[in-house]
């Protein structure tokens, strides 16, 4: 039996269908909230079955904070794909995240050593991956640097992956992936879906900052390969191509038959913004648009390599521009989900 968590967002719906194309024994977890239809939504840009596959999946309702409800879901447990955690960038929500990626993932360890689970595959970042100021690109050798100014989403990653270290040392076999920005077909009003959403209404700015792209289902493939190998203890960066934000940009707008965005934000006038908008949040109460984090994200130029990947398991990722695509036609087809 397999267990997904984070089974409703963007990486563990698609990561479910393509488990379910040779597995038949799936558990996924979800919460009250959780909107199960957009699951069926993403299994739809799959197949017109799409309600017989998701009839397939054994639901759990359990939130990764609620151990008696995890004890329940780990019943027969003997692969884990760990997919759920909080993502924001919004400083607001740090303690929120420190709840969801690090307790909960503690949570999730934890019922791996004490059911002997077969092996453990923990989704992770490239947020966690040290930048190097050696001008080459950024491998996995990077260590950590607690001195270097981090979001919160990275230091509660980067806590969660310590936690999935710990099962290694207690005898689970695990591996990590630390994916760069992941474009996939679906949950079009939230992450990076969200930038064919306003794409297609014509936004109008980009920045030049880089940063690695790879798409989900190069993302959910490599899980699958990584969990049935004999590779264990390891962790490895899933990047196609390092993109600038512009480039990514055009692309969207060309697969969406839009207009590409004109209008060049330089790092003074991010700067300036991100202050501004948090004046704002704070007179209105209102989380801010622009953090101080995503901020530098968009502006900074970090190159990233899957060559550790390559040279383990041989995998060739789709480029972008093909991922792009074909994820801009079904945005098109189903109208942005609108
Ligand atoms: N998207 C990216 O570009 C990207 C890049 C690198 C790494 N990652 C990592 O990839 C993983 C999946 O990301 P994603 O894009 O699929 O995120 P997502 O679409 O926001 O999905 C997050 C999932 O986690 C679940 N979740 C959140 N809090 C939970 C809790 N307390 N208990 C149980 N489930 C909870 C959510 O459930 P609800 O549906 O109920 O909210 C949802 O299923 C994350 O670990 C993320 O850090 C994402």
């Amino acid at each position: 039996m397999i267990l997904v968590t984070g089974g409703t967002g963007l990486v563990g719906s698609h990561l479910l269908y393509h488990l379910l194309q040779e597995e038949n024994s799936i558990k996924a977890i979800h919460q009250k909230t959780s909107d199960l239809n957009a699951v069926k939504n993403i299994f739809a840009y799959y197949t017109s079955d799409f309600d017989t596959v998701f009839n397939k999946v054994i639901w759990v309702l359990a939130d990764l904070n609620n151990i008696p409800a995890l004890e329940h879901a780990f019943k027969n447990v003997k692969r884990v794909y760990h997919c759920a955690a909080f993502v924001s960038f919004d400083p607001a929500y740090y303690k929120k995240m420190r709840k969801v990626n690090i307790e909960g993932t503690t949570n999730i360890v934890n019922l791996c050593i004490s059911n002997k689970v077969d092996k453990l595959c923990y989704v992770s970042s490239i947020a966690t991956i040290e930048k190097n100021i050696k001008n080459q690109a950024i491998d996995e050798s990077e260590n950590w640097n607690s001195a270097v100014q981090k979001s919160g989403y990275a230091i509660t990653k980067y806590g969660g992956e310590m936690e999935v270290w710990r099962a290694s040392q207690e005898g689970i076999p695990v591996v990590i992936v630390n994916p760069g920005v992941i474009l996939g077909s679906g949950f079009w009003h939230k992450g990076s879906s969200n930038l064919f959403t306003k794409i297609n209404k014509g936004f109008n700015f980009y920045t030049e900052g880089v940063t690695g792209f790879v798409g989900v289902k190069d993302v959910v493939q490599v899980m699958v390969i990584l969990m049935h190998s004999n590779i264990k203890n390891e962790r490895f960066i899933l990047i196609s191509e390092n993109l600038s934000f512009k480039e990514i940009f055009n692309k969207i707008a060309d697969a969406l038959h839009k207009k590409r965005p004109k209008i060049k934000v330089s790092k003074f006038l991010t700067g300036l913004i991100w202050r501004l908008d948090w004046i704002i949040s704070k007179v209105f109460r209102k989380s801010p648009l622009l953090t101080k984090n995503s901020a530098n994200a968009s502006q900074a130029k970090n190159y990233y390599t899957s060559k550790k990947l390559n040279s383990a398991i041989h995998y060739k990722f789709e480029k972008i521009e093909t991922v792009i695509l074909e994820i801009g036609r079904n945005f098109n087809q189903t109208k942005g989900g609108l």
